[in-house]
């Protein structure tokens, strides 16, 4: 009898790879932004590329932002986005811009530029129309070429939390979401735009993370209460970079 993970991996064609520790999951990120890098900037001259917020993709960040990583990119022809941005300034310690400021851009020589950040300072509202609109004048009908994701315990994705007026969301790209849970306004990429990625990796790792995965991966419940769960690329591209705690296996049997 296959591993139960497995075997969802196989009836959902999706491809979930469980890494022994966090450290082993930033390093499969970080190969799969060099190579996803490579083939977009090959194919088109450049590599659009939404990170989001939260401690796990950290280690990732730190990664690209040093030695090998940071010289197997060109990173002129790399173009940053956002997946969600909590509602602050960007010097804000919650700032998820700031975060990737501090441990990723600052350290390379990539053009300001090529950094499309949301501005959480402003209304919620004008600051998702103003990022959907410059999505959709760069983008089109189209959309990015990789989304790096995390995964609360809740199972919320980005900014999309469970139960929020954001998870109906079918035609912006981007949305203010206000968090009864949080009670703060957050601004998200919407499902729909998520999902005319290339790709869309998500990153979880952790003991605590363990039951959402094991509900989300194995008994598919209802995306409103683990809206991760609508975050389900056209491309087919989803791949999960899980470590051995939050996939609740032991590390011994993770690749
Ligand atoms: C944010 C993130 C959020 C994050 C999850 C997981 O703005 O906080 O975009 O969606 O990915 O909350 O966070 P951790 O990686 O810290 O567990």
């Amino acid at each position: 009898m296959p591993d139960p993970l497995y075997a969802a991996n196989l009836m959902n064609d999706r491809r979930i790879n469980v890494l022994a520790d966090p450290a082993a999951v930033a390093r499969a990120a970080a190969e799969l932004f060099v190579q996803s890098a490579d083939e977009a900037i090959a194919r088109q001259g450049r590599f659009s590329v939404a990170l989001s917020g939260g401690s796990t993709p950290q280690a990732l960040y730190a990664l690209l932002a040093g030695e090998p990583f940071i010289n197997k990119v060109d990173w002129s022809k790399v173009h940053f986005y956002f997946a969600d941005e909590r509602c602050v300034g960007p010097a804000d310690p919650q700032s998820n811009y700031g975060m990737v400021r501090e441990i990723l851009l600052n350290h390379l020589p990539i053009p300001s530029t090529n950094v499309n950040r949301m501005k959480g300072e402003i209304d919620p509202h004008e600051a998702a129309i103003e990022y959907g609109q410059m999505l959709k004048s760069t983008f089109g009908d189209g959309g990015l070429d990789l989304v790096l994701l995390g995964m609360g315990e809740d199972g919320h994705t980005a900014s999309l939390f469970p139960h929020t007026a954001a998870l109906a969301e079918a035609r912006h790209r981007c949305v203010a979401n206000f968090v009864e849970k949080l009670n703060a306004w957050r601004l998200t990429l919407s499902a729909p735009f998520i999902n005319r990625a290339g790709a869309v990796a998500l990153l979880v790792c952790g003991q605590s993370k363990a039951p959402a995965i094991q509900r989300v991966l194995e008994e598919s419940p209802d995306p409103q209460q683990y809206p991760v769960l609508l975050i389900h690329p056209a491309s087919g591209n989803l791949l999960w970079l899980l470590d051995a705690a939050a996939a609740g296996m032991d590390p011994e049997h993770a690749t």
